[in-house]
């Protein structure tokens, strides 16, 4: 398939189109002109749009033959003052992609959301994703929608830091108590799933909750990194409150690693009882022990 992709360049994004390229489809990427660099390693298998989301009137011509949507532009953190908010790339890019793939014709669109989205939820992340969910499943379009927990594979943020705290902080904070409770998944648990979609047709209108096969607190996941990284890191808790204030100080900082949004959304957990999308699509979900192991060890 002919497969319009927005997000390519991002964490997850390289390895799909890795994937998406393996199962013999033919992507074609919308990317901001300073992030081409990051689909350099694809230019042989990859078209590259560049251009910006809001500004489809100057590059939607060149969508020809397009049998498929896949979005994954999000993002984790926003910086109001410079115009970076989930309500433009979490919602606003979802809704224009929508009405985009509705215009030209294009029926089949997959959207990556995140487990926990939801109208109630304390973050702003996870409302927004749900508005785009939303969007999504009003539509008139063939959607599948994915919500995974945290996604496990090189390059994932979240898991760069807590690495290089281990390796050099003799204590790793922690939030609280440490108890909120998780599910992460492989990341190629996540591709497969993308890429087994496209050719299932039962995926059409079904939204799966994805959480891997191993259901842990923030402090087992922590304990399970320093062990199989051979060090003896310690850990240490802080309150909630105080780490909320030290984010609401800071959180507006790019380098500073958290904001109050994502220490809410650690508090609100991430798991679901479902296996309905390893079963679906015939997945073997992958140990979180064997993902820790790619990661750390390679
Ligand atoms: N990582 C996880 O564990 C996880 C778990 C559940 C759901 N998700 C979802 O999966 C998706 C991909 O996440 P990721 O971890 O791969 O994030 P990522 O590495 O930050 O990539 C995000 C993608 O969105 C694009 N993007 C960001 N701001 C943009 C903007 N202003 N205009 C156009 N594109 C923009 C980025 O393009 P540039 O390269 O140009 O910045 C990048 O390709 C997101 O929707 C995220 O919410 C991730």
């Amino acid at each position: 398939m002919r497969l319009f992709i927005t997000g390519a360049s991002g964490y997850i994004g390289k390895y799909l189109l890795a994937g998406l390229i393996e199962a013999g489809h033919k992507p074609v990427c919308l990317v901001r002109p300073g992030s081409v660099k990051y689909l350099e390693p694809f230019a042989a298998d990859v078209e590259i749009i560049k251009g910006h989301i809001r500004d489809s009137i100057l590059w939607k011509s060149e969508l020809h033959g397009i049998d498929g949507f896949i979005n994954l532009i999000g993002i984790i953190r926003e910086f109001p003052a410079r115009r970076i908010t989930f309500q433009r790339l979490n919602f606003q890019a979802t809704a224009d992609l929508v009405e985009l793939a509705t215009e030209i014709g294009v029926k089949r669109f997959l959207q990556m959301s995140a487990l926990g989205a939801s109208p109630a939820s304390q973050a702003n992340y996870h409302r927004t994703k749900y508005e785009a969910e939303m969007y999504v499943r009003t539509s008139i379009l063939d959607w599948t929608i994915f919500r995974p927990s945290l996604i496990i594979g090189k390059g994932n943020i979240a898991l760069k830091t807590m690495v290089s705290l281990i390796k050099t902080a003799p204590f790793i904070p922690v939030i609280g108590n440490g108890e909120y409770r998780m599910q992460p998944v492989d990341i190629d648990n996540v591709v497969e799933g993308f890429v087994k979609a496209l050719s299932n047709d039962n995926t059409i209108g079904k939204l799966y909750d994805i959480g891997g096969p191993d259901r842990i607190s923030y402090n087992r996941l922590i304990d399970i990194m320093i062990k199989q990284m051979g060090f003896k890191t310690g850990k240490i808790s802080i309150s909630v409150t105080l780490m909320k204030l030290i984010a609401d100080i800071f959180g507006q900082i790019s380098f500073f690693p958290f904001t109050r949004g994502q220490i809410n959304m650690l508090l609100e957990e991430s798991i679901t009882n479902s296996k309905v999308y390893f079963d679906d699509l015939h997945i073997e979900p992958i140990a979180l022990q064997d993902s820790l192991r790619k990661v750390l060890n390679g």
